[in-house]
């Protein structure tokens, strides 16, 4: 396969061989136990964004990284949010990270999992319309969902005034989707934070100075303070860092 910008090892074993995709997924791979990761792009600074949109933040490495965490993952989760406002589209792997996913006994593509307070959904929007895999949108008791919703997902509620986060990937799990990779955006990291069920946030630091202005990559309310591991570095040719923490 072609590899645009070489990417390699800082830390713990720094070794200057690029590494391939396979190298790559290593540094990755799956829990063995149920797990959630978070992925993420942000300036030196700390911003979510850059003019609104996470894709003034990402390049070449970043995307490489973020679609092999799709292809890892069982589900992947973001928030209605984030899935409105970056127009998500349908989740699409290529044929060779398809045929990865077949031969380590997994569907061809990750579940998509949308998670929303209002059900303002629209059932049309690719994500849902042109879905692989039917998609789950996690919502709360008494939200009304739109119509035609229901024919393109999976409604499940958890929580009567908000989504019980625990109790969505508990259900999330009970359906086979044990590795979760979480998209955002910052208010559903930050509630997941503060419910304490993120294991993993995988970081990529790209060489900007954002401003003020942008939000950062969390946001919502405060939750206590935990240590989260160093695990890997991984460096990009052209100074963008990847960053991996995971809990053990
Ligand atoms: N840098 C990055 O890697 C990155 C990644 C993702 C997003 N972003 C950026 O983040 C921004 C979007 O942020 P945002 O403020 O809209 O936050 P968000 O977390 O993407 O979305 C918030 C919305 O998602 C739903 N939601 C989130 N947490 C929930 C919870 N615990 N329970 C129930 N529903 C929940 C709610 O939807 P309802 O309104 O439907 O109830 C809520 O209004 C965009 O600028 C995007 O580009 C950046």
């Amino acid at each position: 396969m072609s590899v645009g910008i070489p990417i390699s090892a800082l830390w713990p074993d720094p070794s200057p061989q690029p590494l391939d995709d396979t190298a790559l997924a290593a540094h990755y791979g799956r829990a063995d136990r149920p797990h959630l990761r978070v992925n993420f792009v942000t300036s030196v600074d700390g911003a979510v964004s850059v003019d609104g949109y996470s894709a003034g933040l990402s390049g070449e490495p970043d995307k490489r990284v973020f679609g092999l965490l799709r292809m890892l993952c069982d589900a992947l989760v973001v928030a209605a949010g984030t899935l409105r406002h970056e127009g998500y589209r349908a989740v699409r792997l290529d044929e060779r990270r398809r045929a990865w996913r077949r031969a380590h006994g997994l569907p061809e593509y990750p579940t998509l999992v949308v998670v929303s307070d209002s059900l303002d959904l629209d059932p049309a929007q690719a994500a849902f319309a042109d879905a692989p895999v039917r998609p789950v949108v996690l919502t709360r008791v008494g939200a009304a969902a739109p119509t035609g919703l229901t024919d393109v997902a999976d409604v499940v509620r958890c929580g009567d005034d908000r989504v019980d986060l625990a109790e969505g990937l508990a259900e999330l799990r009970r359906r086979g989707l044990d590795q979760l990779l979480c998209e955002g955006g910052p208010r559903l990291f930050g509630a997941l934070t503060a419910a304490d069920l993120v294991d993993e946030v995988c970081l990529t630091v790209a060489p900007l100075l954002a401003g003020a202005g942008p939000g950062r990559i969390t946001a919502g309310d405060a939750s206590a303070v935990r240590h989260l591991p160093l695990r890997h570095v991984l460096a990009a040719a052209d100074g963008v860092l990847m960053l991996r923490y995971a809990r053990d």
